[in-house]
């Protein structure tokens, strides 16, 4: 079974034949060709806007003199300038950009879009629900969209994101929304039809792991952990397994069979996980919040 991220072939034999994997990192791979010249506006610079700027620039995707933005708060604007390094426009209007990057709330969606100068060329958007179609309805005539859908650990630069591209967007427009998203974290393009399908997955997903964590870290305490430590344990338990899948390759059921002994203790936990019907929960829990998205309009 091949994982549809970049791994090492060479690490993926290792790791299936039973050896100690070696962990290297797979990320998007930053060109900063694709953003050479292109001149970004971000509206709304608050903790999406914030994370994907300075991301991009940490990354060498594209640099602070490219980047202007506007917030209608001023304190948020100025710790955006202060973090990135990126000038500040009074309003949408002056933004000195070609391309728009939209990270409003959805209900303030419209009104920046109905300010955008006739020139614009490109408007990427993170704002969750919002659709291709919707979008195209509200940019000016022949300007370009792509949808995207982070979530919230891109915040910490650990992101999983998908993006879907409008009805005219270009390999250039994918290839810059993918180096955005992916100096956050790691990023697939995807047909708008199952965005709703990542909404339930990546984009409800990290309230899932934090449920998961903190219960870890209740049995912790119950065997006797002091709580700060238990959670420690447990959150970096959790980011270890992940690092195992991603970076290996390996599939979780191989990786779960690799440290089940047997009449140990993890095939005594593993039981009640399944006892408990814990399995059937994730799946339903992504499944649910998918439909969920469907009925609040997202695709
Ligand atoms: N945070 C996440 O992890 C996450 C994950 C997935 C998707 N998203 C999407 O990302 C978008 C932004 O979320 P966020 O958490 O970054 O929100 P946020 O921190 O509230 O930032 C949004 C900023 O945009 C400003 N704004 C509103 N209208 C504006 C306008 N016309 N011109 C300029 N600035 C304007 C807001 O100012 P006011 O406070 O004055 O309104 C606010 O400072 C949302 O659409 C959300 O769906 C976020």
């Amino acid at each position: 079974m091949s994982p549809d991220f970049p791994v090492s072939s060479k690490m993926t034999a290792r790791a299936a034949g039973g050896m100690q994997p070696k962990i290297t990192l797979a990320r998007c791979t930053p060109d900063a060709l694709v953003c050479r010249g292109m001149k970004l506006g971000v509206i709304g610079c608050g903790k999406m806007g914030s994370a994907l700027v300075e991301g991009a620039i940490r990354s060498g995707a594209i640099g602070a003199s490219q980047v202007s933005g506007c917030d209608t708060h001023r304190a948020t604007a100025d710790a955006f300038a202060a973090a990135t390094g990126a000038t500040l426009a009074a309003d949408i209007a002056s933004l000195d950009a070609d391309t728009f990057l939209l990270c409003t709330k959805p209900h303030h969606a419209a009104a920046a879009l109905a300010a955008l100068p006739p020139t614009a060329g490109l408007v990427i958007s993170v704002a969750a629900g919002l659709t291709t179609a919707w979008l195209e309805a509200r940019v000016p005539a022949g300007c370009r969209v792509i949808r995207c859908m982070p979530n919230t650990p891109a915040l910490v630069g650990k992101g999983a994101a998908a993006f879907c591209r409008g009805s005219s967007a270009t390999e250039a427009d994918a290839d810059a929304a993918r180096l955005l998203l992916g100096s956050v974290g790691i990023v697939v393009e995807l047909p708008e039809s199952l965005m709703d399908a990542v909404t339930g997955l990546s984009g409800s997903g990290p309230a899932f792991v934090y449920i998961m964590i903190e219960a870890m870290a209740d049995g912790g305490v119950r065997a006797g952990l002091p709580r700060a430590d238990a959670l420690k344990l447990a959150a970096q338990t959790v980011l270890g397994a992940a690092a195992m899948v991603l970076d290996t390759g390996v599939h979780p059921a191989a990786l779960k069979d690799m440290v089940a002994s047997p009449g140990g203790t993890t095939i005594a936990g593993l039981a009640e996980l399944e006892k408990h019907g814990m399995r059937a929960a994730f799946i339903e829990a992504v499944h649910s919040a998918a439909r969920r998205a469907t009925e609040l309009g997202g695709s």
